[in-house]
């Protein structure tokens, strides 16, 4: 998709971070937009910026991890813009701690909302988008951490090497339509994603606090505004892969390598067994 004025963009967890920075960069190229989530007030502080720097905005109340809040978010779209052309689903969370100490609940919100989130994007939106039959573009948001294994981000990385996965398949799913995809892997991007537990519902209990060298390495990096036009950037050029941090580059290719070497490993190993 390569023409962006008029069209209709979709952003869940719009109304902060990386999101909010997909909003502002798209109602600049002259999109319409929608900002759905969780937080109503941030929701709505988002629509009314990117109405300063484009044309109508549209705040939806939406939790991603209930599937009949997204098919809602997308029957509001149709029904303000009567079209849609890229869904962003980007609203994730994290917690950080050891895996043996990762709870069930940890875990529940975790993939819930990071994983089932974009579940319920797709599965609103897509067969949407196909009917629809116009270019198009969804983007899932995943992380470096879909790449790499982080330590304590373990429940985080799990359901982001599963939105890589989701991506990559919905990719091939869809190549006999105008619907583009991509998947969204950004390294840190100065965001409150240090601060995830705000909205994490209370019957799952208090969020452990993010430790203080990763809520550094968050506050260091990318401002998410940059990160937002790097989207824009990834979809007009149809690249299913968007990188914002090619320094890490070399850690990706360090894990292939691994693979590489321990295939190399076992070819060796049951070429002797005959
Ligand atoms: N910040 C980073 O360094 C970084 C790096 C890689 C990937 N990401 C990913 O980027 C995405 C956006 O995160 P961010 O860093 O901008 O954090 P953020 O906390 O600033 O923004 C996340 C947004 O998601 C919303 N949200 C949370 N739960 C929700 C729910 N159940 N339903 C709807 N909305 C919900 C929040 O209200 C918030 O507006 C996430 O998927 C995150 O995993 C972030």
């Amino acid at each position: 998709m390569r023409e962006f004025a008029g069209k209709v963009a979709v952003v869940t967890g719009g109304a902060s971070g990386i999101g909010r920075g997909i909003v502002l960069a798209c109602a600049r190229a002259g999109m319409h937009t929608v900002v759905g989530d969780v937080d109503p007030v941030g929701a709505q502080t988002v629509a009314e910026e990117a109405e300063l720097v484009g044309p109508r905005s549209l705040a939806v109340a939406t939790d991603v991890t209930d599937p009949a809040a997204v098919e809602a978010l997308a029957d509001k779209t149709w029904a303000e813009f009567g079209r849609c052309h890229l869904v962003c689903n980007n609203a994730g969370v994290a917690v950080a701690r050891p895996l043996a100490e990762t709870s069930l609940e940890d875990w529940s919100w975790t993939l819930q909302v990071n994983l089932m989130g974009v579940v319920h994007g797709v599965s609103s939106f897509v067969p949407r988008l196909k009917i629809q039959g116009e270019p198009a573009h969804v983007v899932n948001t995943a992380s470096m951490s879909g790449h790499l294994a982080t330590p304590l981000l373990g429940a985080y990385t799990a359901s982001k090497y599963a939105i890589v996965g989701l991506s990559e398949c919905l990719k091939l799913e869809l190549d006999d339509h105008p619907v583009g995809v991509s998947v969204l892997c950004p390294g840190p991007v100065a965001t409150r994603i240090g601060d995830a537990g705000r909205n994490r519902p209370q019957a799952l209990g208090q969020a452990a606090p993010i430790p203080i060298e990763l809520r550094d390495a968050l506050a260091g990096g990318m401002d998410a505004e940059r990160a937002g036009r790097i989207v824009l950037r990834g979809i007009a050029e149809d690249e299913f892969w968007i990188f914002s941090h090619p320094e890490l580059q070399p850690a990706v290719d360090a894990r292939s390598g691994g693979i590489a070497a321990a295939f190399d490993r076992w070819r060796e190993w049951m070429a002797g067994e005959g």
